[in-house]
Order: structure tokens, then sequence, then C-alpha cells
């Protein structure tokens, strides 16, 4: 069956530009920063180690540069309610209790954040069949007990979501949108101010939800880890290019809590990873044991003209621009106070050296600063470990001239091997089932007076999300060939979560054109689907 054209539910169309309406809640107005047990400890941590991390944000100074959140992850819940109906912890994981706890938090001039699942049923067993306590149906009760307690935030996963034997239902078949406004409703009449973080792992697209954000920040993908691993990162990196925009202050894509530190990324991958997150506008969550953290683990956490772009006062997510497959990524985005900020990820798996060019993020000119040692740049060639990064503040730029582009609509091309056209609505027909032997040509092109090489512009509709890694995670794959010669591989991220939204504008540069209107443009995967195509533009 082809799954290419799987739609995922629910459909949701929405108008560009973004209409972005954040929740007012008067918290969570910038992305959340503190720590969290689960990339270290998983749903073990004691109270013990909770307090010992506690002190430890205090003592390490990350307290000083924004990480105010102590968190609980699963784990600390009773098997119960009480007799009453009330949400109970675990005498054993929590002997003093959670007020206890909270005091302990607070004392440390911290904040405190509790977690627990909208399903029948938290996430983790406890062995047997026995579950820790799920809040759906008990969202006003439940709630009211964790304010008592004196709780600041609370993290609110999504298994069991459906019934008692579902345990993770990436394709739920019921509206989990639904859960959360309940729960929202139920945070809002708590009467202490509460930080919503939803965990609802991206499966029915949270970014989208008509109405405005739910919550103060939503996961977009299922868990980075275990295991911690840089395609675990590439794959999240993929799956947040079509939802940018809908970062705001108070609503914020969350891309998974920190794996700096940890085990199975490099110190360069480590820097990368927590320089994306930051300048996404992710929620900041370390998760890793700072009681063994190293001198690099502390230089990245702590960084602060790194945080300083997580904590930006605009609170826009940079935006994917421009990516060189298996090369390099071009992303970039605005701050408050009219500067730019640029990243430039190395995918090569070795060091190299990387010249940026700043037409990617659409200048002529800048001044640059490096915000990872802090120096000002003449030129912007660095040396980067492999999967390491450059991260700029671009000021007093000067905006390049905007290329101009003929564009071919993909349905007046020549499709064969299977390739048809599909119509999105009344005003879209793409071309679909490229690859796998289905391939579409552009005749006709032109190649300008002196033909050569061209700068090339692909409007698409890439809908095949993904939850596990797979060879192209959140991605696929097209070869594309100018005029019969060697075809050259691009990698498309998806253009959102369904089969309707398109992304417009992917730039790739290609060598072989001829000078004039003869050039032919052959787009094929031999062994997997590409996107669906729209047009592709040729720069004049
Ligand atoms: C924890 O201990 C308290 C005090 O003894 C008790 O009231 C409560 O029921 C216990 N909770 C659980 C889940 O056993
Ligand atoms: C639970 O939900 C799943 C997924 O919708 C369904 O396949 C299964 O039959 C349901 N089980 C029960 C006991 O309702
Ligand atoms: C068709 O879909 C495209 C891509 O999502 C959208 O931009 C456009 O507004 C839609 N047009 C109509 C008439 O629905």
């Amino acid at each position: 069956m082809p799954s290419q054209w799987k739609l995922h539910k629910p459909l949701v169309s929405l108008a560009f530009p973004y209409v972005v309406a954040a929740l007012n809640n008067g918290v969570g107005v910038k992305p959340a920063m503190g720590w969290n047990p689960y990339n270290a400890f998983a749903c073990a941590a004691t109270e013990a180690m909770y307090h010992t991390q506690a002190q430890s944000v205090v003592s390490l100074g990350l307290l000083a540069v924004g990480y105010q959140y102590i968190n609980l992850d699963c784990g600390w819940q009773a098997t119960s309610r009480d007799s009453a109906g009330k949400f109970q912890w675990s005498n054993k994981t929590l002997p003093a209790g959670v007020p206890a706890l909270a005091t302990f938090v607070h004392n440390l001039g911290l904040k405190f954040g509790v977690y627990t699942d909208l399903g029948v049923f938290a996430c983790d067993t406890v062995g047997g069949t026995a579950h820790f306590i799920g809040s759906l149906g008990h969202e006003t009760s439940d709630v009211a007990s964790y304010a008592s307690w004196g709780a600041d935030y609370v993290k609110v996963d999504n298994c069991f979501a459906v019934n008692s034997t579902d345990f993770v239902d990436f394709d739920p078949p019921i509206s989990i949108k639904d859960h959360f406004t309940t729960m929202r409703d139920a945070l809002a009449a708590a009467g202490r101010p509460i930080l919503f973080s939803a965990c609802e792992w991206g499966v029915q697209d949270p970014a989208r939800w008509p109405g405005g954000s739910v919550a103060n920040s939503w996961r977009i993908s299922n868990d980075i880890g275990p295991p911690n691993s840089w395609d675990n990162i590439f794959r999240i990196m993929n799956q947040v290019v079509p939802i940018t925009g809908f970062a705001a202050p108070g609503g914020f894509n969350d891309l998974d809590m920190l794996e700096v530190g940890n085990s199975g990324l490099t110190t360069a991958e480590q820097q990368t990873h927590f320089a994306f997150w930051a300048a996404a506008k992710s929620p900041l969550i370390i998760s890793t044991d700072l009681t063994k953290a190293s001198t690099q683990t502390l230089n990245i956490l702590k960084n602060t003209r790194i945080i300083a772009l997580n904590q930006d006062s605009l609170g826009k997510s940079i935006a994917f621009k421009r990516r060189y497959t298996n090369d390099h990524d071009v992303w970039s985005g605005p701050l408050s106070d009219g500067s730019t900020v640029a990243l430039v990820i190395n995918w090569q798996d070795s060091s190299r050296s990387l010249t940026f060019n700043l037409a990617d993020v659409g200048f002529s000119s800048a001044t640059a600063t490096d915000l990872i040692t802090g120096t000002s740049l003449g030129k912007i060639t660095q040396t980067l470990a492999a999967h390491g990064s450059i991260v700029l503040k671009l000021t007093n730029a000067i905006t390049a001239p905007t290329p101009t582009f003929t564009f071919y609509p993909a349905a007046s091309g020549a499709l064969a091997g299977g390739a048809i056209t599909r119509v999105v609505n009344s005003s879209l027909t793409v071309v679909g089932f490229v690859g796998n032997g289905g391939t579409l040509t552009l005749s006709n092109v032109d190649g300008g007076a002196s033909g050569g090489t061209k700068l090339l512009s692909f409007d698409y509709i890439n809908g095949d999300v993904t939850f596990s890694n797979t060879a192209c995670s959140n991605c696929r794959n097209t070869l594309v060939s100018v005029n019969g010669g060697t075809a050259v591989q691009v990698q498309m991220p998806i253009s959102a979560q369904s089969w309707d939204i398109l992304l417009s504008g992917y730039m790739v540069s290609l060598p072989g054109f001829k000078p004039g209107k003869t050039n032919t443009i052959t787009l094929s995967n031999p062994s997997a689907f590409t996107p669906d195509f729209y047009r592709v533009g040729v720069a004049v």
C-alpha cells in the first residue's frame, strides 16, 4: 500500500502567515529553563537525588544564569489514589512527601515542577500489572493537589491516552487536544501560576491546534532518547522545520530535554544541540547528573550568550534557510535588538573549514560576533568539528537583492514510471509518486544567456513524519539531474505533518545548464519516494 499519501489526523489547514496566539497565563513568557531527571535517571530518581541535583543547580551557578525549575519526572507517583480520590505520591520514592520537597526546592531560590500523564495510567509500570496514577478524568482535583503542594510547573505526558491497553499511540483515534484543553482550564482555575508543559510528542501537531496555544510549550517529537544519539538530534531538527513560526512569548515548540552532559554525543554535537535548542526557543531543561558534570558540560550549559538567544524577549525561533545536503545547514532568526542570529551546522563526519554564505540568510554584508566564543569575526570562515556549528550574531546587516525565479509547474512536466498528479485543493495540484521508479521531467527550462550553475527553488509537500529514526528521519531525498547529467542528492525536510501544506523556497545551486531554453531537470529516486512537487523555480 502506498503510504506516502497517508493523512495524519486531524487535518488542519492554516493560511500563512502564521497567526500566533499564546497562552496568556502569566508564566512561561520565555522558554522554561531548569532540570529534570529523565535523560540521566529515567524513572528512578529519589528524594535524595532531587535534593542533591537542586543543590547542584545553585552551587554550580546554573540558577544564576537562568535555570530555575527543578522538575519531577516519572516514578514519583503512587499506584493508587487515596480514599477521597486524591492524587498520592510514592512514600518509597519521596518519603518526606511532595510538599516537603517543594519547600526544599523553594528554599534554595528555585521553582518546583511536578509531572503527570493525561491517560488512564502514567507511562512507566511499577512491575507486574501495577501502574502509576494517570490524571485523565481527575484534572481539576489533581491540579488542586499540585497547587496546594507548591507546584510552579506541570509536565503532562500522553501515555495510555486512548485506553488502558494502548500504551503509546502515535496515531490516536481521539482528539488529544481535548485532554490538554481540559488540563489547561484546570490549571487556569488552580489559583497559582503554574507553567504548563505539554508532552504529547507532536502526534497531533499541537503547534497548529486551532484557537491559539493550549500550553506554554508543547513537545513536537518523540523522545530525544534513550539512546542518546546524533540521529535523534537530526530527526528533531527536521521535525521543527515547518513549525518554527509558531513559537511566541508564552507558547514554544519543545524539542525535548537536553542531552548535554550525557554519553552518546561528542562535545561538538552537544554544543550544536544546545545552540540549536536555544535559538529555536525550546525550553532548556538540563537532564544530566550534575554531580558528575564536566567543565565542558558546564561551559556549554552556562554560555550566557547562547542562553540570551533563548531568553530573548521577541520569542521568535530560528527558521530553516538552506540545506547543503550532507554538508551543512543554515538557519536564522530575528532578535529583539534588531540583530539576526545565524546558526550553521556542519553535517560532515569530520572536521573541516566552512565558509558561511551571508546571502543564505538574505544579507550582502553584516558585522558578525561568534556567540560560542564571544569574539568579533572579520571573516565568516571557521574550522568546525564534525557536527559542530557556527553561531553568529549579525548586526549592521545590508539586505541582499532577492533572486527572481522563472517557475515551472510540476504538473506540466513529463511524468513516467508511476508519477501522477494529485489535486490538493482548488488552487494547488502537485505531482506525487516520484521515486521508486517514478520520474518527473521539466523541459524547455531557461538557462539564461550563459547557462552554467543556477539557483533552483523547490516548492513541495512532504508529510512523511516519523517518530523513530529512519534513513532520512522527517525528510525525503530527491535526486536532481540537469540535462541528464549526474544526479545530485537533495535532502528535503517535512513541510508539515499532513500532505496539504507546502514548503516554499527550498534552494539548491546546480551546475550543468546550457544557454537558452533547451534545458531539462529530472527528479527521481531509485529506492524511495521523494516529496510531492508543486513547482521548481530557476533563477533568472
Ligand atoms: C504515605 O504515607 C502517609 C502517611 O503514613 C499515608 O497517609 C499515605 O496513605 C501513604 N501513601 C501511600 C501511597 O501509601
Ligand atoms: C484500545 O485502543 C486501541 C487503539 O485504538 C484499540 O486497538 C484497542 O482495541 C482498544 N482496547 C480496548 C480494550 O478498548
Ligand atoms: C491550497 O493549499 C495551499 C497549501 O497549503 C494553501 O496555501 C492554499 O491557500 C490552499 N488554497 C485553497 C483555495 O484552499
